[in-house]
């Protein structure tokens, strides 16, 4: 890995101008930002673009880009075959392209491609390490001192839910958190893991945890508010409502006994309860200290045609937080509406592989994904299946697919699942073994279906 990076951080240097390509999800806004500071503080000209996806017009655009080099983060690995360029940098942590060689190629005008991601090391780039993570590295070889960027390596990981399985960061991530407690720029803590830890309200952070579902609790704000007054625990402080994070020590102590006792199961627990992170330049309250709220205000950009919004923020423009506050609103508002579109209509359909729903053009094929992976969470649905979405989107059907990780200890794939099956009706996709998505052609859905479904029996065991 590092002689690859040094290889890349080469290729950097000696370019005259480069366009950096990103994904516009927490992980690509953080990767970006890494580069685009990485080429800003090397006085490189150079232009961001943030992508959806790597569609046939996103190889395009690379392949036709007038600067000398185009660095790709967190994207690009699934289509390394496609790029017939010169001077191309990748920096991803998705399953890699299996027609894709180094040196060698069934294209006549390939030319190499410097690619820097951990499935070539032997790690697992749906948890040990992310885009902005790989990013992080080859800006770290450029030069030393970039290893200040270390902390947003911590914000993308987060955001991938890298840290969700054993409720804290493992394999190569532990390293760059490592690195960033050094420097003093991140903070990990053992704490109650629910989402909303600085900027929901005491109720509300209780009552929308919905993972792992709390009896009594989750979706009750009243059995909240009686569960936090049965603790002896305030709501408010003057005339504030006081957020997890305003806790005293023995409060939070209390009330977490409390949560891990309601949580029942072991695994219950386990999820509960694990490592925090806090990002220590930002004050308390900001919706910027705590990892997995910072991530979700990126997401909450990129997702709506805005990722640089969120790419000011991460390069420490103040200004950007209010804008991002305004995006990220709307994004809680499209997906409480899109998790009660499902749930009401009782979208979700069950077949013997898989289950699905189908949200034509109710929910954007951008969230479309984020609400998969919530409603297998959920009780609303069973985690023993993956979980498919469609969503109508301008360039043909989205889809997205998530799996509970005991699913993968089975074999299961969905990266290879997605653009095997994509591949047979005539779309494209990829990702990661437990989160994956594709572009297929609206008419062939049921088939795809059938197509997915015997991917899937093949693969488990
Ligand atoms: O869009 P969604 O969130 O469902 O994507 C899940 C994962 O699959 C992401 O990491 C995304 O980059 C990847 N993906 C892909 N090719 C596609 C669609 C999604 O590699 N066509
Ligand atoms: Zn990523």
């Amino acid at each position: 890995m590092e002689a690859d990076a040094r290889k890349a951080a080469g290729m950097i240097r000696d370019a005259g101008s480069v366009l950096v390509v990103s994904h516009i999800d927490a992980d690509g806004i953080t990767a970006g930002s890494i580069a685009a500071t990485t080429l800003a503080r090397l006085g490189k000209p150079y232009r961001i673009r943030f992508e959806k996806k790597m569609s046939e017009d996103t190889v395009s655009m690379i392949n036709g880009a007038p600067e000398d080099l185009v660095w790709i983060c967190d994207l690009g690995s699934g289509y390394l075959s496609d790029f017939s360029r010169p001077g191309i940098v990748v920096t991803d942590h998705h399953v890699p392209d299996p027609r894709w060689r180094r040196k060698q190629t069934v294209l006549d005008d390939f030319e190499d491609v410097c690619h820097v991601n951990p499935h070539v090391y032997g790690m697992d780039g749906s948890r040990e390490v992310c885009g902005a993570g790989m990013t992080y590295v080859v800006s770290k070889a450029v030069d030393p001192a970039n290893a200040d960027l270390c902390y947003l390596a911590i914000v993308g990981a987060c955001g991938d839910f890298q840290d969700s399985d054993e409720s804290r960061l493992v394999g190569y991530n532990r390293v760059i958190l490592a690195e960033a407690e050094g420097l003093g720029l991140v903070l990990s803590e053992e704490d109650v893991r629910l989402f909303g830890r600085e900027t929901r309200n005491l109720v509300q952070f209780l009552q929308y945890s919905g993972d792992p579902v709390l009896p009594g609790l989750t979706e009750n704000g009243a059995g909240c508010a009686d569960f936090l007054a049965g603790l002896g625990i305030s709501l408010g402080d003057g005339g504030r409502r006081r957020s997890w994070c305003d806790l005293d020590d023995e409060e939070r102590e209390r009330a977490t006994s409390a949560l891990l006792e309601l949580a029942g199961t072991p695994e219950a627990a386990r999820r509960l309860f694990g490592e925090v992170y806090s990002v220590t330049m930002h004050r308390k309250g900001s919706g910027l200290r705590d990892a997995k709220e910072f991530a979700t205000l990126l997401n909450s950009c990129g997702r709506y045609d805005d990722a640089e919004t969120g790419m000011r923020i991460c390069m420490g423009d103040p200004s950007a937080l209010r804008d991002a506050k305004r995006n990220r609103a709307e994004h809680r508002r499209n997906i409480s509406y899109a998790l009660s579109y499902v749930k009401d209509r009782r979208l979700i359909r069950e077949r013997r592989f898989i289950q699905y729903f189908d949200s034509g053009d109710e929910i954007r094929e951008t969230v479309v994904g984020i609400v998969a992976g919530m409603m297998l969470n959920s009780d609303s649905a069973r985690r023993d299946l993956p979980m498919l979405a469609f969503a109508d989107a301008d360039d043909g059907t989205k889809v997205s697919v998530r799996a509970d990780r005991s699913l993968i200890e089975r074999g299961l794939n969905l990266s290879s699942v997605m653009s095997t099956a994509a591949g047979l009706v005539g779309g494209y996709g990829g990702g990661h073994n437990v989160a994956a998505g594709a572009t297929i052609p609206p008419d062939r859905k049921e088939e795809f279906l059938d197509i997915v479904e015997d991917i899937i029996s093949s693969q488990l065991i």
